[in-house]
């Protein structure tokens, strides 16, 4: 049946939930991305009848012809948003209109169907109302969903797929990071690129992610939590880190980022610009040259750090390393701006402080 335009997902509960006391261990110690709940929502698109067959259904593994195109040329593209229980037992979603429509963008830029925002929202809502017993409570905790959608289509041929599917799946997680709200240190890779202009980093696709593990491989290596790229073209401006945007705070109060273009637009990092424009601390996207960065930490000019994303939420930053240089930012420890910004996004994001922009969105 064609249905291009219902956005209904219809449930079709799984034969085997877990029971209260598994879903109660697996609640327990929450880590990232490793726990699972018991649905999924799922539809599939081919290119004569659209997006059809819209449903929420067991969590399972997925049967894929080997020869299906995302296994050989990575069309597949992914969004990370986080559902959050409020004191009340609400359960909220932060500004997941964002993550529908840089989803479209990214489509667009893969060459993959463009999924409705109503879709979309539509997906989210009923995957979570069907699983949630699993958004957690305790304090730093949320449900982290993952909508994806990849081609699926049977077929060895360059060409965008003609089947593509499109799920969302659901994990109950704590920090991204073990330490929490700890500073992080980052290696600075001057070997290898993450996205060149007019390239993919602008979309969010498993492709970027998989040029950021072996240089991630290499921050470890060099005894770091991260890895920072600089740009492909001249090798000399900072871009982002494996996961998430990098932010820096300048000794007057205000605040720099690197420019959008081959860098993901993140819905952390925008609601920190719009936070500081608002609260009246000068905002700069613009070119940040490490070496700028460099002599400015040396200087004191640049006091704090940090690293936003959804997953990460802001993260500070003590420490950068490159081939020639290892340096602490200011006494290595979170600074006064990074933790005001940490403490306003998540009151707004646990329901704790006004939602003054109308960026929560209820789901249950
Ligand atoms: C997110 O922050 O949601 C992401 O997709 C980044 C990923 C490294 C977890």
């Amino acid at each position: 049946m064609t249905s291009t335009d219902a956005t209904t997902f219809e449930v079709r509960p799984s034969s085997h939930p877990r029971s209260l006391a598994e879903r109660t261990a697996a609640l327990a110690d929450l880590k990232f991305g490793v726990v699972f709940t018991d649905h999924m929502a799922r539809a599939t698109w081919t290119d004569d009848e659209g997006w059809h067959d819209r449903r929420i259904e067991a969590y399972a593994p997925l049967s894929l012809d080997p020869a299906a195109a995302v296994l050989h040329y990575a069309q597949e593209i992914f969004e990370g948003l986080k559902a959050y229980r409020h004191a009340d037992g609400s359960i909220w979603a932060f500004r997941p209109d964002r993550n529908a429509q840089r989803l479209a963008r990214s489509a667009e830029r893969l060459a993959l169907p463009v999924l409705s925002e109503a879709d979309f929202h539509a997906s989210i809502q009923a995957l979570v109302a069907t699983d949630a017993e699993w958004v957690p409570s305790v304090p730093g905790s949320s449900l982290y969903l993952r909508p994806f959608m990849f081609a699926s289509e049977a077929f060895l041929g360059v060409r965008p797929a003609r089947r593509v599917d499109y799920l969302v799946i659901a994990s109950p997680v704590g920090p991204y990071f073990t330490n929490g709200f700890q500073p992080l240190s980052i290696w600075v890779d001057a070997e290898y690129n993450r996205a060149g202009p007019g390239g993919t980093g602008a979309a969010k696709c498993g492709g970027n992610y998989a040029a950021s593990l072996l240089p991630q491989a290499q921050a470890y290596k060099e005894g770091c939590d991260q890895v920072c790229f600089l740009d492909a073209a001249t090798g000399t401006y900072l871009e982002e880190l494996g996961g998430m945007n990098v932010f820096l705070v300048m000794k007057d109060g205000s605040v720099r980022t690197p420019a959008l273009g081959t860098i993901l637009e993140g819905v952390t990092r925008d609601s920190i610009l719009q936070l500081c424009r608002e609260g009246g601390r000068p905002v700069e996207e613009s070119r940040i040259a490490l070496t700028e960065l460099l002599e400015g930490i040396r200087a004191g000019e640049v006091t704090e750090v940090f690293a936003c994303g959804t997953a990460a939420v802001i993260t500070p930053i003590g420490r950068l390393k490159g081939t020639d240089f290892d340096v602490t930012i200011g006494d290595g420890q979170a600074g006064p701006v990074t933790t005001e910004l940490y403490e306003t996004i998540t009151d707004i994001q646990y329901g704790r402080r006004e939602d003054a922009h109308g960026w929560m969105s209820r789901l249950v």
